[in-house]
């Protein structure tokens, strides 16, 4: 595949790309790590156990993800078994049942968005309370929506970061009801106010957490977006306590997405009411026949619209914090039985967990922030020194010189090696390439050394702005290369010293 184009990101990073299909890419965790943004997939519990598929459903989601979010374990439905019985037996498997305990999400140093405290359909309602309508009067039915959000907030408080309050809530179609929301118990009960009450108690249980609306279908703006910005509008009137919204995206390959559209329109709307927008349950479907893509095209299609998605989160970061998937692998998702295998594949891997066109122009649009060639090295704290060799050999070690840096020594071929990271070779010793060694002792140290394609002479860069970049070994990438109190050259731990930034020119 040869396609070229060009982006500008914060206005300073530049990125061309020809997807390149690299053996072992560094995860889409590092670098969308490397660029501020968390990217995570809805999961299902049981094949997170190391028994499936041997271990690959779990190495995959600690992989590629910070974030992750239950795909029904957390579910009213699925948890809230009778009027104070609960099932908690998943959720605590991921988040540990008490607040001192932790579960697989933290031990894996992933975060959680919780979903959902409220599916607005009856269908999705636990069947018991359904049962019990005709007995159940509105203020009892307040006492149990209470109850519920404060046993369920309050048992992950401080662990789930987002919540997602409503989800679903507004109709496709007009109806009599405010908002058009949907019919369901809870509206019967109490009215277009158990929305106002679901927010105020989920705040009340958990102050920290960000309480978002997460609904399909309004992506593109439209009769459905309308209505929950009047919604919204309602809410914020109301001073309900509403942080985010969380923009649904399960798309067909044939809707485009660029800057500017009618997509970058209606996210502008939500952030100019103050909220956080995050693209919560992405895939992208292919038309299918005897389960194959109707035209093979469409793969490569699926990977620039995958493309186009995280550009537009990328576009409105900081309010775009992160970007999610509903599954990862094609082996795992909804689609085809949903729509009678009429569509399919609309995940970023395919069924055998190997990477897609999705997966690797995402890695390439969050990773790739140089263009391949030759450069100079500059601390930003000497700007007027470059990094070189001290020798010819393939073995030299490496300094700071002052003075016009044109010799090839002090010049660095810079390469893309298509998996998340670059090769460093010195134009003088080009058959060599920069080198970390013990990238994790307090200074690890840094020499040239014949390209063998090791980790430790694979670099992830990460974008400053102003041309200026931060370095990393890949097998320590939130390490970086910097300049030490005596100018050596060394791996070490991160911070905002100008010794570890460099300008690349
Ligand atoms: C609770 O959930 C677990 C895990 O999904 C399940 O194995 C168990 O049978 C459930 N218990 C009850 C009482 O429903
Ligand atoms: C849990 O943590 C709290 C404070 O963080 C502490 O007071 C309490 O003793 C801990 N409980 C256990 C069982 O460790
Ligand atoms: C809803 O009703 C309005 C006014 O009657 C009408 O303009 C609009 O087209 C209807 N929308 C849908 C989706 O039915
Ligand atoms: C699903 O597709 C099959 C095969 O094309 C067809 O026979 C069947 O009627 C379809 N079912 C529905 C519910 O559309
Ligand atoms: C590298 O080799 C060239 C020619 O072989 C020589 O002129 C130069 O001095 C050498 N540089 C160093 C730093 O050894
Ligand atoms: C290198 O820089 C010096 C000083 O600016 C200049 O005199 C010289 O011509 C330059 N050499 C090359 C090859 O560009
Ligand atoms: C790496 O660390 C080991 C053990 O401390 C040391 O012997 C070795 O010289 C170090 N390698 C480099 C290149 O610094
Ligand atoms: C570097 O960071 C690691 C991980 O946070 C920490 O364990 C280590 O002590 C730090 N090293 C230094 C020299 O600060
Ligand atoms: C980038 O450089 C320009 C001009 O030198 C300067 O005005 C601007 O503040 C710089 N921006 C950053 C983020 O450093």
């Amino acid at each position: 595949m040869k396609s070229a184009l060009i982006f500008i990101l914060l206005g300073f990073c530049f990125t061309q790309y020809v997807t390149v299909q690299a053996q072992n890419p560094i995860g889409l965790k590092v670098s969308a790590s490397l660029r501020g943004l968390l990217l995570g997939a809805a999961v299902v519990v049981k094949y997170l156990q190391p028994n499936i598929d041997q271990g690959q459903y779990n190495s995959n989601v600690v992989k590629n993800y910070q974030l992750i979010v239950p795909g029904y374990e957390l579910k009213p439905e699925h948890i809230w078994l009778d009027e104070n019985v609960y099932n908690f037996s998943d959720a605590d498997w991921l988040l540990g049942a008490t607040p001192n305990t932790t579960g697989w999400v933290q031990q894996n140093g992933m975060q959680l968005r919780g979903h959902t405290l409220v599916w607005a359909y009856d269908m999705r309602i636990p069947r018991w309370l359904l049962d019990r309508e005709a007995s159940i009067t509105p203020e009892k039915a307040k006492t149990l929506l209470r109850n519920y959000i404060y046993t369920v907030v309050g048992r992950y408080r401080g662990k789930i970061q987002w919540w997602d309050v409503i989800n679903e809530l507004i109709s496709n179609y007009n109806n009599t009801r405010p908002f058009y929301i949907a019919n369901s118990f809870w509206y019967r009960k109490l009215g277009i106010d158990y929305v106002k009450y679901a927010y105020i108690f989920a705040h009340e249980a958990d102050p920290d957490a960000k309480l978002y609306y997460n609904d399909f279908g309004i992506q593109q703006g439209g009769f459905k977006a309308d209505r929950v910005f009047d919604l919204i509008d309602w809410l914020k009137s109301e001073n309900v306590p509403i942080h985010g919204v969380g923009i649904q995206w399960h798309i067909k390959v044939s809707e485009t997405v660029t800057p500017g559209d009618a997509h970058y329109q209606t996210a502008q709307r939500f952030i100019d009411r103050n909220l956080d927008l995050m693209v919560t349950e992405l895939d992208i479907s292919i038309p299918m026949v005897d389960s194959h893509p109707v035209d093979p095209n469409d793969i490569q299609r699926q990977g620039l619209a995958y493309r186009s998605i995280l550009d537009y989160v990328l576009y409105f970061a900081p309010r775009t914090p992160a970007l999610l998937t509903w599954g990862f692998t094609d082996r795992y998702s909804w689609i085809p039985a949903a729509t009678n295998y009429t569509q399919g594949e609309a995940l970023p891997l395919d069924a055998n967990y190997q990477p897609k066109p999705a997966y690797w122009q995402m890695q390439d649009d969050l990773a790739r922030v140089l263009l391949n060639g030759i450069y100079r090295l500059s601390p930003k704290s000497q700007p007027s020194t470059c990094l070189g060799i001290a020798g010819n050999s393939t073995r030299s070690a490496v300094q700071l010189y002052t003075g016009a840096c044109n010799q090839t020594n002090q010049q660095w071929n810079l390469m893309w090696l298509g998996d998340g990271t670059y090769r460093f070779s010195p134009q003088s010793v080009d058959s060599s390439a920069l080198n970390a060694y013990n990238v994790t002792a307090s200074t690890g140290t840094v020499r040239i050394y014949e390209w063998i394609g090791s980790f430790d002479q694979e670099w992830v860069i990460s974008c400053q702005g102003n041309a200026t970049y931060r370095i990393g070994p890949r097998n320590a990438w939130q390490r970086v290369l910097a300049v030490d109190q005596t100018s050596n050259i060394v791996i070490m731990n991160s911070t905002r010293d100008e010794r570890q930034q460099w300008i690349i020119h």
